[in-house]
């Protein structure tokens, strides 16, 4: 079924979200959610990124996700408010999609997270489930559900002994509070559609441990954290969210299940069932094994380059095995963004405190840090001097189709060129605004351009460090024509050598 569908055919019942948290995996997700006929509220601590939602600005690029949330603003499935606590209050589902930075040890800050618990634990009203969508260690979950019991407060203001949690009913119209009653579901139920008993049993607690004589925690107080752990890839966030591999769902209750399963139901993709310490190791699990592929190739490619042998016909010799795959295996300047350099630390972290020397993992990350430096050699090659050469930059972002430049590549690159005195000519279709907060323009060193033809412009090399659509469409003799010196330097392995060649220059690229 088309997902666009979705939200004429799904009833909202009485599941009412808030995502807490509106950044990369924040937003997608709530007017995801939002397309697929959920109410959805949004909060975010920035009051700067929910002024902008207000106005009908997406606060970053990401394809199709301006559309969707003009959609569903105007739908008015998609309400963004500055206001946390009334946004907790006012929903059952609570999607917690905060920033889980690196701290300098390699583990993560969970600051973001325990700051979100504690509110929610002081906006407790009737049974919420809390859902982790944040990366997180293991066993943050166990630490979510102590903070809420910490920190919420019983009717009569003492605070929640640190029992187990355990499931009670989930609210139903008539047990609703005030605020939850006034958040009135946008259609009633229709009958007869699949599923639906499923989500109506889900919202009004049949089936669950309470309704089956499990004792309830603290009336008034009852809630569930469950483990969700997001997969989405920035650039691609939306097609992730509409057409997910699987779905992974650590629940301690049925309840918690059900209610998961009723809200990605209309998704119709596998969804995966676990333990909550289960499912926030499949999520470093996943992403130490993606970076484990593409700093393997990385080396791989350095030995081709030794060697004289082509690494992207090895990437396809063992990709097509089934047991292996092509995906991740690009060979370039290495893997930066906001989830595999921070996941990858934190995950050898979290295996040191427990007695696991994860040594595998910390060599991934070792060839990783290598590869920016390894390109510099390249260039320092194929230049010799680099003090007041010109040298266009093309490609910032740290992979195309997002303007997130955190942990790019290109930030370690674009440093060391401007220490070694060359003279930067820089572009990208997206990324140039947070590029130029990072390195602001400098008179006669660095320049932001409107296009590559301007980044190449006068150049005595054109460097490519992120692989944009865009840039494999470029008319490679004009391009040649601008420059002063026709070097391309390839670090994304976007052409084939013998047309770039054909085309009047001296190319290098990885691996081959
Ligand atoms: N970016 C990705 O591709 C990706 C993919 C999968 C998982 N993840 C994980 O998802 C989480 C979020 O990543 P992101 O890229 O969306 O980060 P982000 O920095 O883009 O967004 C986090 C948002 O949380 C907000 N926030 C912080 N504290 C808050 C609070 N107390 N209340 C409300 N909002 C608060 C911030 O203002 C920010 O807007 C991280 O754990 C990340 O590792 C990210």
């Amino acid at each position: 079924m088309d997902p666009r569908t979705f939200a004429d055919e799904v009833p909202t019942l009485m599941i009412r979200i808030t995502v807490l948290g509106l950044g990369h995996v924040g937003l997608p997700t709530a007017v995801g959610l939002a397309e697929l006929g959920w109410r959805v509220l949004g909060t975010d601590q920035d009051a700067a990124k929910i002024a902008s939602l207000q106005q009908g600005r997406a606060p970053f690029y990401e394809p199709g996700l301006q559309e969707l949330l003009s959609k569903h603003l105007q739908s008015g499935r998609f309400v963004p408010i500055a206001d946390s606590s009334a946004a907790i209050r006012a929903a059952n589902v609570l999607f917690v999609c905060v920033g889980t930075p690196q701290r300098a040890s390699g583990e993560p800050d969970l600051s973001q997270v325990e700051t979100v618990a504690r509110t929610i634990a002081r906006n407790l009203e009737g049974y919420k489930l809390i859902v982790e969508k944040s990366t997180v260690p293991v066993i943050t979950a166990q630490w979510i559900k102590k903070t809420i019991e910490r920190y919420a407060k019983t009717p009569t203001g003492a605070s929640l002994p640190p029992s187990p949690v355990r499931a009670a009913p989930v609210l139903s119209e008539a047990e609703g509070s005030a605020s939850e009653r006034a958040a009135k579901p946008i259609r009633a139920a229709t009958h007869g559609e699949p599923g639906q008993a499923v989500r109506e049993r889900a919202v009004l607690g049949e089936g669950s441990e309470a309704a089956q004589g499990n004792p309830a925690t603290t009336p008034g107080l009852e809630f569930d954290v469950a483990s969700n752990p997001e997969f989405l890839q920035e650039g691609k966030a939306l097609h992730n969210f509409f057409h997910p591999d699987r779905i992974v769902c650590g629940v301690e209750s049925e309840r918690a299940w059900e209610i998961l399963r009723a809200v990605y139901e209309p998704l119709h993709c596998p969804i995966l069932r676990t333990d909550l310490n289960t499912a926030e190791l499949i999520k470093h699990a996943a992403n130490a094994f993606l970076a484990t592929k593409i700093s393997f190739i990385n080396l791989v490619a350095d030995l081709c380059e030794r060697v004289g042998a082509d690494v992207t016909k090895v990437v396809e010799g063992i990709g097509r095995d089934p047991r292996i795959g092509m995906g991740f295996l690009r060979p370039g300047i290495g893997f930066g963004g906001y989830c595999l350099p921070k996941d990858l630390r934190a995950f050898v972290r979290l295996a040191e405190t427990q007695g696991v020397d994860f040594a595998l993992l910390k060599e991934v990350e070792r060839i990783n840090q290598q590869r920016a430096e390894l390109f510099l050699k390249k260039v320092r090659q194929a230049l010799w001097v680099l003090s007041g050469k010109i040298i266009g930059v093309l490609g910032l972002a740290f992979k195309p189709n997002t303007d997130d430049i955190r942990e790019a590549p290109s930030i370690p690159i674009v440093e060391s060129l401007l220490a070694e005195g060359a003279n930067l000519q820089l572009y990208d279709p997206r990324a140039m605004p947070n590029m130029q907060q990072r390195f602001p323009e400098q008179e006669g060193k660095l320049r932001y351009c409107s296009s590559p033809d301007e980044a190449a412009r006068g150049a005595h090399a054109l460097l490519i460090l992120t692989e944009w659509e865009e840039f494999r469409k470029l008319d490679l003799s004009r391009l040649r024509e601008q420059m002063e010196v026709p070097i391309l330097l390839d670090g994304r392995n976007l052409y084939d050598p013998a047309s770039v060649r054909a085309a009047g220059f001296e190319y290098i690229s990885v691996g081959r």
